[in-house]
């Protein structure tokens, strides 16, 4: 099986978290003799900076042509303004070139010694453990805009294709879980009329395909609320659209007190086991220019992200636990076996390398070091 990987760090903060998880990942080659072929580009500002725009055809070519996953740092900043296009049109693009329609966004603590980093009390965050699926193709993104100086307006399209490609995605994931898990799907259906087209698409889907599954419904707006009062209420699977699931995914972010340890993927195909499927992987942060260039970014969600890649796209599932693992122990508080190495959005005083360094150690442990395992 082919591993081709282009490795996109972007803008920022990308970089210095992309350079630890590609070292991670070079832990992972070493342990495993598995050979990955990587492709480094640009995309983003640095793209604008050197091309003129925020990612060239050559680039959206290697990714739908040549590319089994692509690796994305993070894109935008305040040099490139919010004028249109801009930076994050890039990412878009790649999103939609690619068709990965499912952004995967888990919510939970990676180590139970970073609860307390959450706003809320212990007793309503400790515990909570979901997966939202957001539509990543479609919606007000990416329907037809008209914008002129005094007027603007964006298309919230959703054809019954792209609704039933994440009710079918959504199940699969609750499905992987044995009991299955429940599955929340949020819309405004009192409102808009997307929203009712996608509430009665998920229905329909789950009615006749997962009878077995618990589907529930939730209004997005009352949704983002018990998010904070009672979070693990979604404990399962949560399928939203593409503005909902990005609002959402950042309160999320919220729930856990810090965005440097949330990663994503997002697939360009139902998953199943032992089947790779295209995706993108990233972190949910963004360049986070208030941190960059001082070496004290948290490499944690690149990292947890590339775990994702070799899970999804690559059907490594031993390296994709133990690299999760490893992030755990080197947070993890000492009592509890752990190094207590932490950058300072999760409460220590490690840089981004000494975090890396730790990682790629306790991994290098865990996989066994040498390359004498079997080649995938
Ligand atoms: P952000 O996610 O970059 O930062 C929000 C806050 O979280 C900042 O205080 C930042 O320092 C902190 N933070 C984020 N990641 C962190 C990490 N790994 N370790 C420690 N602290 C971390 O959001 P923003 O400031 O609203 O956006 C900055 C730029 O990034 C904007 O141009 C935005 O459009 C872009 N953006 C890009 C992506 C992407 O490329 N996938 C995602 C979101 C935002
Ligand atoms: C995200 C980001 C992107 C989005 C931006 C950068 C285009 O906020 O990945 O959550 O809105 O999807
Ligand atoms: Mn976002």
């Amino acid at each position: 099986m082919s591993k081709k990987v282009l490795v996109l760090p972007g803008d920022h903060v990308g970089p210095e978290v992309m350079e630890q998880a590609l070292r991670v990942l070079d832990v992972v080659q070493e342990a495993t003799g598995t050979k990955f072929e990587l492709k480094h580009d640009l995309c983003g500002g640095c793209s604008i900076d050197k091309h003129g725009k925020s990612v060239t055809d050559e680039v959206v070519k290697l990714s739908t042509d040549w590319a089994d996953a692509i690796f994305f740092g993070s894109a935008g900043g305040p040099e490139w303004g919010h004028s249109w296009p801009n930076p994050e049109l890039g990412l878009l693009t790649l999103r939609k070139a690619t068709a990965a329609f499912a952004n995967l966004r888990p919510c939970t603590f990676v180590s139970k010694s970073l609860t307390h980093l959450s706003p809320l009390k212990t007793e309503i965050v400790e515990g909570v453990d979901f997966m939202l699926v957001r539509e990543n193709c479609g919606g007000a993104y990416f329907g037809p805009k008209l914008e002129d100086n005094d007027s603007a307006q964006d298309t919230w399209l959703y054809t019954r294709p792209e609704v039933e490609r994440c009710a079918h995605i959504a199940a699969a994931l609750a499905l992987q879980h044995d009991p299955p898990l429940q599955v929340t799907s949020s819309d405004k259906a009192n409102v808009l009329a997307s929203g009712r087209l996608w509430r009665r698409v998920v229905s329909e889907v789950f009615e006749k395909h997962y009878p077995q599954l618990t589907l529930k419904h939730q209004l997005a707006d009352s949704l983002a609320m018990i998010m904070i009062k009672n979070p693990r209420a979604f404990n399962g699977v949560i399928v939203t659209d593409n503005t909902f699931g990005d609002l959402l995914s950042d309160e999320a972010g919220g729930l856990t007190g810090t965005l440097g340890v949330l990663p994503s993927a997002s697939l360009c195909d139902i998953p199943a086991k032992d089947k790779p499927v295209k995706g993108i992987y990233e972190p949910i942060h963004g360049s986070a220019p208030d941190i960059s260039g001082k070496g004290i970014v948290n490499p944690a969600a690149q990292i947890l992200s590339l775990a994702m890649m070799l899970r999804f796209s690559f059907v490594m599932y031993k390296e994709a636990d133990a690299i999760e693992a490893a992030v755990a122990k080197v947070i993890d508080d000492k009592s509890k076996g752990g190094l207590e190495i932490r950058t300072g959005d999760i409460g220590g005083k490690a840089g981004t390398k000494e975090m890396g360094d730790a990682i790629c150690s306790v991994l290098k442990e865990m996989l066994g070091g040498s390359s004498n395992g079997a080649a995938h």
